[in-house]
């Protein structure tokens, strides 16, 4: 699959008369909200691990150096926190333009911190799209996000914008924190339990 997903989006879900549509983000989507919503709310998903996994040729990075962003990758028990937002469908138009580097959209089920459930979507990079790095010890993770920059900023500043974010929702993500601890030339804690 081509790294430009915006065509293939448009063309998977009919929003038709649909008011609105929980949004689920877990990465950059949690920080930059740049886009209208009519509620927000901190929420997990269950099955899906965050991974610094994909790689970013148009906002963090370059063709030649590209930076790495996060996706979600299928874990059997795994839980992701990040946040959901209730948006028009409209909105839609301008999300796919946002992540249409490899990202494509797809259906989950949400829990939010009262125990109740919402059923939403989420973007997600697949293994199949072209800009997809794959996995990487996370001291070399560290070292590409140093070395990398593009249009919408650094590549630190994704990685420490998003660790920041996940300590303020009270998420335990040992991947973004241990790749946090090398970049900021730190020795990583010991994890018992990934
Ligand atoms: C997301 O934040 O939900 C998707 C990945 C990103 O845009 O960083």
């Amino acid at each position: 699959m081509t790294a430009n997903t915006i065509d293939h989006n448009r063309a998977r879900y009919n929003f038709e008369g649909i008011e609105s549509v929980w949004l689920f983000g877990y990465g950059s989507l949690i920080y930059k909200v740049d886009f209208p919503f009519l509620e927000q709310r901190p929420a997990t998903i269950r099955g899906w691990a965050r991974r610094f996994w994909q790689g970013s040729h148009d906002h963090r990075g370059t063709p030649e150096a590209p930076g790495r962003v996060v996706t979600l990758i299928e874990q059997p028990g795994a839980r992701c926190k990040g946040m959901a937002y209730r948006v028009s469908p409209n909105v839609f138009e301008y999300l796919d333009v946002r992540e249409k580097n490899g990202y494509l959209r797809f259906s989950t089920t949400m829990t939010f911190d009262d125990g109740s459930h919402a059923e939403g979507l989420v973007y997600i990079a697949t293994e199949d799209n072209e800009a997809f790095l794959g996995e990487a010890p996370e001291a070399d993770i560290a070292a590409q996000i140093a070395a990398a920059a593009g249009p919408s900023g650094p590549n630190s500043e994704y990685l420490l914008r998003l660790a920041e974010s996940l300590r303020a929702l009270g998420d335990d993500c040992v991947h973004t924190f241990a790749i946090e601890t090398h970049l900021l030339g730190n020795e990583p804690v010991a994890v018992k339990d990934r």
